[in-house]
Order: C-alpha cells, then structure tokens, then sequence
C-alpha cells in the first residue's frame, strides 16, 4: 500500500516533482500559498505515514496526536525547528529531519545585505528617489556609517555566523564571535576573536544574531543587552525574531540607544502592520526570505523530500534532529 504523505504546501524541486508522481507515495498537498489553519492541519494529517512542512507550521503534540501512531516522520524545509516539538517527536519515535548546510551561504548573503542596507542607508535612499525627494548632492545627505573597517560582532559562531563573518574579511573588518562551546580552530582560520557575549556587544559596529532560537536563547537580546550596544552599532538578525525583545529594540532604536537594525526575521511573522518598526527610518525589515534564492530553496526541498523518503522506508535520515 502506498505510504501516505501530507505537504504543507508546494515545494520547488525535481525531488518533489518525482515524489508526486511516485506511485508508491500518495501525497496530499495544500494548495493555498498561506498555511493551512491548526484545524484544517489536524484534518488534513489524520492518517498520514510522513509529513513535509515548513518554519510557518506548528508540529506540536496536538498534531502528532491527530495524525496517528503510524506517523513515521516529520521533514521540515528549513535549518531551524523551533516550530517543530522535536522532543515530543523522538519520544514517539517519529524521526524528524531537517535542511542544514544548504543555505548557509545564501543566508550569509542576506546578513551582509542588512548589514549594509542598514549601514548606509540604501532603502532611506532608494525611496528617497522614488518619492521625489532627490533635488541636488549635498555633504551630509543621506550619510550612513562606514563598514569597510568596522568591527563585526558574530553571536553564535555555527556554519552561517561563519560565513557571515567570512564575508567581513573582504571589507577589512575586525571580527569578534561569541559562542557557547569554542570555536578556536573555525576562528583562527577566519581571524575572529572571541570574547564574552558583553564584550561582543559593547565592541562591535555590527551585531550579527546567528544562534538557533532555543529557551536558552529566547529574547537573548534584551534591553540589558541593547544597553551594552554602541549608540552608532546596527543590529542585525537573520535567525529567529525571538531571540530579540521587539519592545525592548523600539525603545533602543527610539532613543538612540542603537543606531539601526536590520531584520529578516520578527517576533511575529508577518509583521503586524502596525508595528512601530515600520515606521523607523532606520530600520530596515525582509519578510524572512534569508534562504529565499531559487536554487537554495530546490535543494531545501530536495533534502526535506529525501529525508521524508528515508524516514518512511523506516531508515535513518540523511540530515535528522534528535530531542
Ligand atoms: C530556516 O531554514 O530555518 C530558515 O529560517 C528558512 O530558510
């Protein structure tokens, strides 16, 4: 009998493309492009053998329970499984499976736009142009901050911490890291220093947010840690929006406490439209899309579809998280 599959969405990728068309997987897709509802989840896993979702799905206890004790595995499409209670998962002896390695570059890549799209102030001044504004040059007209010999603060030095910090070597950059187990060996090829989460803070131009979101590392960055922040330093967040206190970096950014944030990530997902955030010149919010090129995305999909695979021919997965 063929094993039955729920997708939570469409998936680029010829990894998808052959799980469709497999005769020996029965594959149910959501077809909207928002997620589906906690109702319309838990109708929709009933029964299922293996599930594929995605950061904006919650895998919670309640899922698990509505989709039966012959759920053998849950593939997520993305690095990070905060959305997924990957305890509860092993103790139930479903595998879970994730994408790492794949977007590590193309994530760094969306740190270093922050960094400089907060820096010097390239969206202020792309709307500037669209709105009309550009009359004449002027000495001080829209100036930003160097980044070019600045010092860049890493915090969680993991695979994309790396690259981002890779990345600062071509900028002439001072780089500090803060990790929770030693990196000496990653550091001393990349002439990173380490030093204490304070010290990063207190030292660096930039603030790179490159840690899993864990309940260690919810809102990490406080107002205790804004506080220890150059009043010229931009943070800037690439990995999960509550590893920030939002509120805590409104205020921070209200009253000069820091200068700028870039942020691909929020505490809630969409932005609410009202947040003050979006109101602030030099803040500079992407809708999460960190790992958003195609061909990274093709192969997150092609991985989730290969762990999925593994985990319904009762196998160990090539990339599985335990809990
Ligand atoms: C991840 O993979 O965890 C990203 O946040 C989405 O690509």
């Amino acid at each position: 009998m063929a094993h039955r599959v729920f997708v939570t969405r469409e998936l680029p990728g010829d990894g998808f493309a052959n799980l469709l068309t497999d005769a020996a997987v029965d594959v149910d897709v959501w077809p909207l492009d928002a997620p589906p509802s906690r109702e319309a989840f838990g109708e929709r896993v009933r029964g299922v053998d293996g599930l594929i979702c995605l950061i904006t799905d919650r895998v919670d206890a309640s899922v698990l329970d509505a989709a039966g004790p012959q759920l053998r595995v849950v593939s997520a499409m993305a690095v990070g499984v905060d959305n997924i209670d990957v305890a509860e998962c092993t103790s139930r002896g479903i595998a879970v499976g994730n994408t790492p390695g794949v977007l590590t570059e193309t994530t760094a890549d969306i740190a270093w736009a922050l960094i400089l799209a907060a820096g010097r102030r390239i969206v202020e001044a792309a709307e500037y142009v669209k709105g009309g504004e550009w009359r004449t040059w002027s000495p001080t007209q829209l100036a930003g901050v160097d980044v070019h010999g600045a010092t860049l603060g890493v915090v969680g030095f993991g695979a994309i911490g790396q690259a981002v910090a890779r990345r600062a070597q071509g900028f002439g950059m001072r780089v500090l890291y803060w990790n929770r187990t030693p990196k000496s060996v990653e550091a001393a090829e990349l002439g990173a220093e380490q030093r204490s989460f304070e010290d990063v803070l207190a030292e660096s131009d930039f603030v790179s947010i490159n840690v899993a979101l864990t309940d260690e590392t919810h809102g990490l960055i406080d107002a205790s840690a804004l506080s220890r922040m150059k009043s010229s330093a931009t943070l800037v967040n690439t990995a999960r929006g509550p590893i920030v206190d939002e509120a805590a970096l409104v205020d921070a950014l209200r009253d000069g406490q820091i200068a700028a944030a870039g942020l691909d990530v929020t505490a809630v997902e969409p932005l609410p439209m009202d947040s003050p955030l979006l109101t602030m010149p030099n803040v500079v919010v992407l809708p999460h899309i960190g790992s958003a090129s195609l061909a990274t995305r093709c192969k997150m999909a092609d991985m989730a579809v290969a762990n999925l695979r593994a985990g319904l021919a009762g196998g160990p997965l090539p990339n599985s998280v335990v809990g």
